[in-house]
């Protein structure tokens, strides 16, 4: 009897103070409303938000437990459509809604994705532009142990998009950037067929571009040397749109 209470109190303490999770803290400081999503890859975690608004300052903490892998994005220009669907302009994940209910982000969309070990071991992660890029995005550790250093996409690559990979809105400005494997899916610039190991996938004059705004974000497929991030010891994460 003693022992069955001295257990159930146990339980609701783990509960309440979240152990073993990992606080993700997403931050809008885009001077316009952004829809973020997750997409979970792989893991345990059982009910985190896959999408929700946040208008311009807003932030919203997320707890995940490790072990989890996933992503990140966010959508820009959204609106309900004459269905009632929610359409949005970059990031769409088709869902209709503002949850993406396990659908990912239609590129080019910048990505930040995630690795989180449990028992406090190893995180990995990295901001992607790999399939395009359509906001600025940071991640910055909090706590933890080992490199824990953030990793930035802090410039605005639509302003320097080649016009054939733009995306623009309905104001005719550029509101995303296809990478060049998105757009012209050819081995050489995507590292597949006779380009699949790195050796034979050197950057390319296009991810340059990606590279030379964001370089600490993945710019092609290959770009792991500069582009991975790791950090140990349970680590908190914000997450910021326009940094
Ligand atoms: C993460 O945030 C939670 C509160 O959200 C806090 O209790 C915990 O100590 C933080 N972990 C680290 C490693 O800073």
């Amino acid at each position: 009897m003693e022992l069955g209470i001295l257990f159930m109190l146990l339980l609701s303490t783990l509960f309440l103070s979240g152990a073993n999770s990992a606080t993700f803290t997403v931050t809008n400081n885009c001077p316009f409303t952004i829809w973020p999503a997750t997409l979970t890859g792989g893991g345990t975690s059982e009910s985190i938000s896959t999408g929700f608004e946040l208008s311009s300052k807003a932030s919203l903490p997320l707890n995940i437990s490790p072990p989890w892998s996933g992503r990140f994005w966010a959508r820009s220009g959204c609106s309900t459509d004459a269905s009632g669907k929610l359409v949005c302009a970059t990031g769409d994940c088709a869902s209709g809604q503002v949850p993406c209910n396990g659908a990912g982000g239609t590129p080019p969309v910048s990505l930040v994705e995630f690795t989180l070990a449990s028992n406090n071991g190893q995180d990995f992660y990295d901001v992607s532009l790999v399939d395009g890029f359509n906001l600025p995005v940071s991640v910055t550790p909090q706590g933890g142990s080992g490199d824990c250093k953030a990793s930035s996409c802090p410039n605005d690559v639509n302003h320097v998009c080649p016009p054939e990979f733009s995306i623009k809105g309905s104001d005719g400005s550029v509101i995303a950037c296809k990478s060049a494997c998105l757009a012209l899916n050819k081995p050489e610039y995507c590292c597949s067929g006779a380009f699949a190991t790195p050796d034979k996938c050197p950057p390319n004059t296009y991810s340059k571009i990606f590279k030379d705004q964001c370089p600490q974000a993945y710019s092609y497929a290959y770009d792991d040397k500069t582009s991975t991030f790791t950090c140990s010891g349970g680590a908190n994460y914000s997450i910021t749109f326009c940094p």
